[in-house]
């Protein structure tokens, strides 16, 4: 009786340790990749992003009192929209996809690090504190173009940004 309720324990405590194993194995593998890019979002038919209502029209959009989203289309060899201006002191989530092949989307000097994947959207948040420009830059290679594929992130005032140089 009591060796029989001992070996249903250590079966347990056996099947737990394999089971942390391979989550842990798991983690590790995928863990970090899936913290940079939330794959959450519906995917997109890379072919017919005009017609989709997020990337139709790459731009930043206001969600809430300081935060804003940013639908984001890298295709061979830029960005749009370029630049992406956005005010300080706010939040901003960047949707990033791509019309043709895979590119990065990393904006110079910060840790803010996308894969823009053709069919599936990348999402990554940033805060912004004081007004400052930054370049954004691909780092995956994607073509006889793609050291010269870059874009510029303005993160200006907030009276600036109203003001804002082409209203839409
Ligand atoms: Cu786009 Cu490298």
């Amino acid at each position: 009786m009591h060796i029989h309720a001992y070996e249903k324990l250590w079966l347990a405590l056996s099947i737990v340790l394999i089971l942390a194993l391979i989550g842990t194995v798991t983690y590790g593998a995928v863990g970090p990749g899936v913290a940079m890019v939330a794959d959450t979002q519906p995917t997109v038919d890379a072919t017919a992003l005009d017609e989709d209502e997020r990337f139709s029209e790459p731009r930043v959009e206001q969600v809430g009192e300081d935060e804003y989203e940013v639908y984001v289309v890298a295709r061979q060899f830029g960005f749009q929209p370029d630049p992406i201006v956005v005010p300080a002191n706010s939040t901003v989530t960047f949707q990033v996809t791509s019309a043709d092949v895979i590119h990065g989307f990393e904006v110079a000097g910060t840790n803010a690090n996308a894969m823009a994947v053709p069919g599936e959207v990348s999402e990554i948040t940033v805060e912004t504190d004081d007004p400052d420009e930054y370049g954004i830059v691909c780092n995956e290679y994607c073509g006889a173009g793609h050291h010269g594929m870059e874009g510029k992130f303005n993160v200006v005032s907030q009276s600036e940004f109203e003001s804002g140089g082409d209203d839409e």
